[in-house]
């Protein structure tokens, strides 16, 4: 054969094997290209590939192309037997002119497939010296025999089909290792919601006692109003005053409630709009005042921000209870409590603070996580979580405390929200 031809043919058949290296993930499709590669290359009837099982020692027909190439696939021969077993235990290219002149030929494949093999041309596949398996050519169309330009082309062939089996090998093995990760993930991430749910209907019985516990203020108040709305002497200013007070209430208790049952649902719904801070602060004082008055807490407003701060109203005055009532708590034998509020930049900042023992470091360091409680006897540990919840996650602000032990004329604790003033990038419902 014409030399130059004999290099054009060899540059086209690493070129063609070249392009499936790296872009061709299943490893039967991919035998299936190097197998019809090799037909055509050496001008061939059919050809097969046979894997080599390092664990069984044997090898896999794995594909072969022509008529009957899927049942091919099933045979598995030892090493040494056949053509391309031979090929393989050599490994050495092996060319037969009349395989039923030589003993090596196994006619098993033959029988299977029905197909009459008469020339043979079958080389090992190497990686790095290592046996991958064997490559055979069957029948040279057109000529007696496959030449050793055909030998030269089918080494080549093998060559790149090495590097070619080993990365898809690769690929396999990475791809089962991230299923079986992904698996992994799958039944953690269950499980971490399982037991998520079961925190949560533990927390409830103690959020229930909470709960009825918080109740109690808005309820007295409610009847305390509807025992002075049934005085006849009452001015019609008095009994809308009242009114009004029951339906302030009323809202709370709603609230309250809502946000039990998203806590156990685990869901938070929250509404945005722009609110007047102090007319907040004004409503806040009112109801602090009477609950502080009998826990001996001196309340001092300072609302300096007079301007209108994009909030969910309900949820801020959630939050700023329960830093209220966490006072109250430690403060037992009374004291004082502040709120001030200010602009700083863009933001709104409320600072809360008290005169009470401070907190304690344990608690400080772990602040906003939830069950993180202490010294109480009904603390469930999710008033705080409940704050960073609304402040970071729903406002998009931030949650600092700041504490030491307690100081003549000075405030022990103090809670600051910063909370952006206008409307952050979300702005309605989100479930969680
Ligand atoms: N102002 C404060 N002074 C001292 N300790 C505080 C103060 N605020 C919070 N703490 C400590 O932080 C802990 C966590 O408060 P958090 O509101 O999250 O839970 P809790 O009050 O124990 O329970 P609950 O879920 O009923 O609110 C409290 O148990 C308390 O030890
Ligand atoms: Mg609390």
């Amino acid at each position: 054969m014409d030399q130059s031809l004999d290099q054009n043919k060899e540059i086209s058949a690493l070129h063609k094997i070249n392009e499936f290296l790296g872009c061709i993930e299943d490893l039967d499709e991919l035998l299936q290209l190097i197998m019809q590669e090799a037909s055509r290359t050496v001008e061939a009837e059919a050809s097969s590939i046979a894997l080599y099982d390092s664990q069984q020692k044997d090898l896999r027909f794995t594909v072969s192309t022509g008529e009957k190439g899927k049942e091919v696939k099933e045979i598995r021969l030892k090493m040494g037997q056949g053509i391309i077993g031979y090929a393989a235990e050599t490994r050495k290219p092996l060319n037969i002119v009349d395989v039923s002149k030589d003993e090596r030929f196994h006619s098993d494949v033959d029988k299977k497939t029905q197909f009459k093999s008469k020339s043979i041309l079958a080389v090992p596949i190497l990686f790095k010296q290592r046996l991958i398996g064997a490559l055979e050519v069957i029948n040279k169309i057109g000529a007696p025999q496959f030449s050793d330009a055909d030998v030269r082309l089918l080494e080549i062939v093998a060559g790149q089909a090495a590097i070619a089996i080993e990365n898809a090998k690769l690929y396999q093995r990475l791809f089962q290792k991230h299923e079986a990760l992904k698996t992994k993930h799958d039944r953690l991430v269950e499980m971490q919601k399982k037991m998520l749910r079961m925190e949560r209907m533990s927390a409830i019985g103690d959020t229930t006692s909470r709960m009825v516990h918080d109740l109690r203020n808005p309820l007295c108040a409610i009847s305390g109003c509807a025992d002075l709305l049934k005085m006849p002497a009452l001015s019609q200013e008095d009994r809308e005053t009242y009114a009004r007070i029951i339906g302030d209430e009323v809202t709370r208790l709603t609230g309250m409630t809502t946000e039990v049952m998203d806590f156990v649902k685990g869901k938070t719904t929250f509404l945005l709009r722009d609110y007047p801070i102090d007319d907040l602060m004004k409503e806040i004082g009112t109801y602090l005042e009477r609950d502080f008055q009998p826990h001996n807490i001196k309340l001092q407003v300072e609302s300096n921000f007079k301007g209108k701060a994009c909030i969910d109203k309900a949820k801020i005055q959630r939050a700023i209870f329960n830093i209220c009532f966490n006072a109250r708590d430690a403060m037992t034998a009374g004291g004082s409590f502040k709120i001030v509020t200010n602009q700083v930049d863009s933001m709104l900042e409320i600072r809360l603070m008290d005169t009470g023992p401070g907190m304690p470091p344990e608690v400080a360091a772990k602040i906003g996580e939830p069950f993180n409680t202490s010294g109480k006897a009904h603390g469930t540990g999710l008033g705080l979580a409940i704050v960073k919840n609304i402040i970071a996650e729903i406002h998009k602000g931030t949650f600092t405390v700041e504490s030491q032990p307690p100081r003549e004329g000075e405030f022990s604790t103090t809670f600051i929200f910063k909370i952006p003033i206008a409307k952050p990038a979300q702005e309605t419902s989100t479930p969680t």
